[in-house]
């Protein structure tokens, strides 16, 4: 099975031990920001595909495939779509946005992810969409709509849709999976191109994995036909105790927890982290320890040795 990782283009420009660590682990990567709306769309006219082709130039360089994160999405979007003011208009943007990029790739982004973190942050014991332009303009049927063009623009990419907060224990997770199951099932039942799922995996580690919760979600998954995929695996240790020995071991369990009850139900498609060592993470814009110390959710750490993470990917990924 594939291993993957987030790439981000500052040390894959800069650092040589970046590009070997990827080069030495991964078989597909994925540009970390650069197909966000922000990144591509600095003004609405503009398309910049540096750095989706800056990912794709080394992946095509090492026999690697590029992953495309995302084309829907209710963050990261530029200043100048706060203009948009009419459905009409939000459905041509739109459509501009996913023609022009998905054919820009077409047969080379091979899996994309379409729509990104649909589902809201539940208050109690309901997850409905959560709010975003495409929600206010085009209502829920913005998700259709993102997939019928993306298969348009490249019938035989894979596309997914991705999200979050489904693999633990408690009322916020239970929610949240049923909600997208839901989602995913109508969006099936209406014949939306729609061939995988994702699950994103930032597991947070002060909590226990639901595994019969998760097995069945990613049974129902299969059951639909549907592929499912890790896509952006990695522990959030802000809330776990500080030493390293200690740390790292309660983060590899808590991957190893998920990756086995993901795995009772299906194989997945792909085992990709977000980020491959602890030197560039995005864990300290959003989960800063208190204490100081730096995060350490990857599997590699910061001098690029592995860690007890590594040992349980790389066991996944060899298990039959
Ligand atoms: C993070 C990225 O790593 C940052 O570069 C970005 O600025 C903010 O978000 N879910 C996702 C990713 O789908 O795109 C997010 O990435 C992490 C949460």
């Amino acid at each position: 099975m594939p291993y993957g990782a987030c790439v981000n283009i500052k040390p894959l420009q800069d650092e040589a031990e970046y590009r070997v660590a990827l080069e030495t682990y991964c078989q597909q990567v994925t540009p970390e920001y650069g197909l966000y709306w922000d990144y591509l769309r600095p003004t609405r006219e503009a398309f910049n595909f540096d750095y989706g082709d800056a990912v794709l130039a080394f992946a095509d360089a090492n026999e690697m495939l590029m992953r495309g994160h995302t084309l829907v999405w209710y963050a990261a979007m530029p200043e100048w779509t706060k203009q948009i003011s009419s459905a009409a208009e939000a459905e041509r943007e739109l459509e501009t946005h996913i023609q022009r990029v998905v054919s820009r790739y077409r047969g080379k982004i091979k899996t994309w992810h379409v729509v990104n973190e649909p589902i809201e942050e539940p208050k109690g014991k309901v997850a409905g969409l959560r709010p975003s332009l495409w929600l206010h303009y085009l209502g829920d049927r913005y998700i259709d709509t993102a997939f019928r063009l993306a298969h348009e623009a490249d019938p035989a990419a894979e596309l997914i849709i991705n999200d979050y907060d489904i693999e633990c224990v408690g009322e916020n997770f239970a929610a949240r999976r049923q909600a997208l199951a839901t989602l995913v099932r109508d969006l099936i039942e209406r014949g939306v191109p729609l061939h995988g799922v994702g699950l994103q995996g930032h597991i947070q580690g002060k909590y226990q994995i639901d595994t019969d919760g998760l097995s069945d979600f990613v049974s129902k998954m299969k059951s639909l036909g549907l592929s499912v995929h890790v896509t952006e695996l990695d522990v959030i240790d802000a809330a776990l105790p500080p030493p390293i020995a200690l740390r790292d071991a309660m983060v590899a369990a808590r991957a190893h927890d998920f990756l086995n009850a993901v795995f009772a139900a299906a194989r997945p498609a792909v085992i990709a982290t977000w980020g491959i060592t602890d030197r560039y993470t995005w864990m300290p814009m959003w989960f800063k320890r208190r204490d100081g110390l730096p995060n350490r959710p990857l599997p590699f750490d910061r001098d690029y040795q592995p860690k007890p993470l590594w040992t349980v990917i790389d066991y996944f990924c060899r298990k039959d």
